[in-house]
């Protein structure tokens, strides 16, 4: 049985092409969404949609025929889903009911969890319904870390002093929260999986944020429990992991925490993965996104030099964050040709 090109790039097979798909394939830079997000009336009703929310998944694939769908939904429908207020402000981004301290822990009502997300669920067996039968599905949460900045911030946030100053003074309470939200996503990420996901992605962006040893405690070991758990649940569901501007700490998440995969941001020469991280896990990256936006000829260079300097080992072609939404459809249209018509300098 000959796998789909995303599974066999996970399974450590070098694929000629690379498999391809875009962080926030799904997004304001396509008119077609901006159509449905509008019919929806707000992000999180059409998170929470599941005929719109599979539409909205689908619409990058047929235009671009990307190797994987990523499920339409969000980092921070866990949060919500454990019961803590969310809305998303027109041009302001999350707005969430801020858990200062430990106090704040007792609203969070676990149990409610899959009630609640059960729309996200729906909407994974109807893009796993509607795919061909070499495009792979992936489902995805946030890491702990990441969601928990956004709790405890109540949104956004460039310094992260609420959330370290709550780990700092209380770090019990602090490891409570991470705990809670280590079950939640085994939970809510297994469920994805029996509604239909074979691949798992855990964004962990705030990552750069953390010291080597907050790092240690805060990103790789909650990314170890998940990974074991879900590795118990579903031995042969691939995990990627994306522990952005991790930079060095890249080596202790990709030797520690049992991922498949490990996702890049465009702070990562991809020659240094090539030489220390390639040989241990695939690889998914990390073209910077505004070279996509700005398309011509720094995009045609940034992504052959990619593509020769990762593309002879697994590898999965990305960016290293998401899509730009001033993004012109076009220039994807042409980053898909220069990936799929490239060939390893040595075969040429
Ligand atoms: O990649 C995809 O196409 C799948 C869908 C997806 C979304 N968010 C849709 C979205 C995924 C995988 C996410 C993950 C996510 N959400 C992350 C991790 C990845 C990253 O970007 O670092 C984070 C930090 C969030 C939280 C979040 N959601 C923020 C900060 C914002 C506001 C920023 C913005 O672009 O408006 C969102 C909203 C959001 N999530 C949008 C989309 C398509 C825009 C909503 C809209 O249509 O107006």
């Amino acid at each position: 049985m000959t796998l789909k090109p995303m599974l066999a790039a996970l399974a450590g097979q070098t694929q000629t092409p690379p498999p391809f798909w875009l962080m926030r394939q799904a997004g304001r830079y396509l008119p077609e969404y901006r159509q449905v997000r509008a019919q929806a009336g707000g992000f999180l009703d059409l998170c929470l949609n599941p005929e719109l929310a599979c539409e909205v998944t689908l619409q990058p694939l047929r235009r671009y025929g990307m190797d994987a769908a990523i499920l339409f939904s969000d980092i921070l429908i866990i949060p919500w889903a454990l019961g803590q207020g969310l809305r998303f402000a027109e041009g302001e981004g999350p707005v969430l009911d801020a858990i200062r301290d430990a106090s704040g822990l007792a609203g969070l009502k676990p149990e409610g969890m899959h009630d609640r997300a059960a729309p996200i669920y729906e909407t994974v067996s109807r893009i796993r319904a509607a795919l061909d039968d070499r495009t792979t599905l992936i489902g995805f949460a946030g890491s702990p870390w990441t969601v928990a900045c956004y709790m405890v911030e109540g949104g956004g946030s460039k310094e992260y002093a609420k959330v370290k100053r709550f780990a700092y003074t209380d770090p019990a309470g602090f490891d409570q929260l991470i705990d809670i939200l280590v079950t939640a996503t085994v939970d809510y990420l297994s469920a994805q999986v029996k509604a239909g996901a074979e691949v798992l992605q855990l964004f962990d962006s705030w990552a750069g944020a953390l010291s080597a040893a907050d790092f240690q405690r805060y990103s790789v070991e909650p990314t170890r429990r998940i990974v074991a758990a879900l590795k118990a649940l579903h031995p042969a569901v691939p995990i990627i992991g994306f522990p952005r501007m991790a930079g060095l700490n890249l080596v202790s998440y990709v030797e520690q925490t049992g991922v498949d995969a490990v996702s890049l941001d465009p702070s990562v020469p991809p020659e240094w993965a090539a030489a220390h991280l390639q040989g241990k896990v695939a690889v998914q990256g990390n073209l910077d996104p505004v070279v996509l936006l700005a398309g011509g000829e720094a995009l045609e260079q940034a992504a052959l030099s990619l593509l020769d300097q990762l593309g002879q080992g697994p590898f999965i072609f990305n960016l290293g964050h998401g899509i730009i939404k001033e993004t012109p459809p076009e220039h994807v249209t042409r980053l898909a040709g220069l990936i799929r018509d490239w060939q390893p300098a040595t075969k040429a």
